[in-house]
């Protein structure tokens, strides 16, 4: 394929696109690539402004106007470079001509897309058109769905043996210097998104019905759901787990899938929740996302939704976007844990002998989830397709991020670039166990009324107002009253 560019960044004008053209600079370094979108102004400001972060002159980077409504304006656009790499959401409204066009000009794809009806319409409609034009077309390359689907990969990788079952825990935290500036977490482009997937969330039954034959098979248990009203211990820590509502379960099946029909691998069960810290947020989270969901099913709360996005999402969403200081302080952590056989069995719908008894925990760590590892992810999935092809199944089609570069050394680039997959040996797991549990005998042989060894020194008041079997932190248990009865003196 000989072309002018290497790249295209498209939608180089928007939150995403300027900072995945900031990235380019260092990830780019050795290709040659442009930038497009639908304004030749409003591009030369973007070079512009990301050029003086990077403090690089960027004024040489070619630029070329290409609109989404002008599908002759994308095919020009495509045939100049061997990979688009798409920034234009939301995508169900903007990807699907920018697809059209690549597989028409036989020039690889990949997007930031979070929208699993998107995704599953392109694979449906695309998928054999593009393996016939030789196209890779690769949705999901940011922080939706690297992390998780890559992380399955990962996960299973390490395992040696059949894995059965993973969960993964998503937490999201601010780490600091100082406190968080005021201000969003996200761009309006992804609240928008999300209105739209969340509307149209219906259609994915219907998709799935002519996409998929069938359901994937149960290889070993059956891995039930957490409930949210419980607290489970985490990494030490007692957390409230909620099913993750973005695509990334949507991604990871698919890849699995794939893997499944062919490669003949066993299909992996997999959950995915995120995190909070108290059953006061679960309430609050639950509230918030049912009042979202019943008002994007109205044209009228879209309209509020999509009019007032500060009021509506309790300001985590603003046209400004998250301030710089936020977003590079903002650290992610997925926690992958789960369980599997130490033999492989030979057929695939085949369970293993024995219980799935085996356990792994891997993590998969980043910051600046929304614009900084989606833009890292989505560069070096462009990369991946370019240099190593040769490893990518078959020699085109639509495909999810997982299956596209299970075989390829993205997760060791992108390890090297601040996304990092990493395993927790066993005894890192068991030593955090046994800490936990010597910390609790500790406690309760110097502290608990009842078995501590010097329990004749403590006063009535002491017994009185300590709560000691289920310890919290963050209670306050000198105000509650304790049934427990007074000593004689
Ligand atoms: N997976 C992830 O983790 C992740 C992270 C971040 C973002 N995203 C997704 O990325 C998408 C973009 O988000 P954002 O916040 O960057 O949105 P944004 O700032 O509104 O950017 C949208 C881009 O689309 C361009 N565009 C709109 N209509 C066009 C047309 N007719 N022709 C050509 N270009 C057109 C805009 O160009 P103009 O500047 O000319 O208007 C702009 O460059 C969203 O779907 C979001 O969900 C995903």
């Amino acid at each position: 394929m000989t072309r002018a560019l290497d790249v295209i960044i498209f939608g180089a004008t928007g939150f995403t696109g300027k900072y995945t053209v900031l990235h380019a600079v260092k990830l780019l370094s050795d290709l040659k690539w442009g930038i497009a979108g639908r304004s030749q102004q409003k591009l030369e400001a973007a070079l512009q402004e990301m050029g003086a972060k990077a403090e690089t002159d960027l004024s040489k980077i070619p630029i070329i106007v290409a609109d989404v409504k002008d599908d002759s304006s994308l095919e020009k656009m495509t045939s100049q470079a061997k990979i688009i790499v798409n920034c234009c959401g939301p995508f169900r409204f903007y990807g699907e001509p920018v697809i059209k066009a690549c597989i028409k000009s036989s020039t690889h794809y990949v997007d930031v897309t979070g929208e699993p009806q998107f995704m599953e319409k392109m694979q449906l409609e695309y998928n054999g058109l593009a393996k016939e034009n030789e196209v890779y077309v690769v949705s999901a390359c940011g922080f939706d769905s690297i992390p998780a689907d890559l992380g399955t990969v990962f996960f299973e990788k390490t395992f040696d043996g059949q894995v059965n079952a993973i969960e993964s825990f998503l937490r999201v935290k601010y780490i600091g210097p100082g406190t968080p500036e005021k201000g969003a977490a996200l761009h309006y482009g992804t609240w928008e998104s999300a209105v739209y997937g969340l509307a149209h969330a219906g259609e994915l039954r219907e998709l799935r019905s002519k996409l998929f034959k069938g359901r994937l098979p149960v290889i070993g248990p059956v891995m039930r759901g957490r409930k949210p009203y419980v607290g489970y211990p985490i990494e030490g820590k007692t957390v409230y787990c909620l099913p993750f509502p973005g695509a990334d379960r949507s991604v990871v099946m698919r890849s699995q899938r794939l893997m499944y029909e062919e490669e003949q691998k066993p299909p992996v069960q997999h959950r995915n929740y995120f995190t909070v810290k108290s059953f006061f947020q679960v309430i609050i989270l639950a509230i918030t996302a049912a009042l979202f969901a019943l008002m994007t099913k109205f044209a009228f709360g879209r309209q509020l939704l999509l009019t007032y996005p500060k009021i509506f999402s309790f300001g985590a969403a603003s046209h400004e976007g998250p301030p710089e200081h936020n977003m590079n302080n903002t650290q992610f952590t997925f926690l992958f844990m789960g369980n599997g056989w130490s033999e492989k069995s030979s057929d695939p719908s085949v369970r293993p002998n024995g219980d799935p008894v085996k356990t792994h925990v891997t993590k998969v760590t980043g910051v600046n989830p929304g614009y900084g590892a989606t833009c890292v992810a989505l560069l070096l999935s462009a990369v991946t397709i370019l240099k190593e092809s040769s490893l990518m199944p078959g020699k085109g089609g639509v495909l999810p991020p997982g299956y596209a570069f299970a075989k390829t050394s993205l997760i060791e680039n992108l390890s090297k670039n601040g996304l990092t997959f990493e395993l927790i040996p066993l005894y890192v797991c068991t030593a955090v166990g046994m800490s936990g549990a010597l910390y609790y005998t500790l406690r309760l042989a110097t502290r608990n009324p009842d078995v501590a060894w010097n329990r004749s020194q403590f006063s009535n008041e002491y017994y009185r107002n300590k709560q000691y079997k289920f310890y919290s932190p963050v209670r306050d248990y000198t105000n509650i009253d304790s049934p427990a009865p007074k000593y004689e003196e």
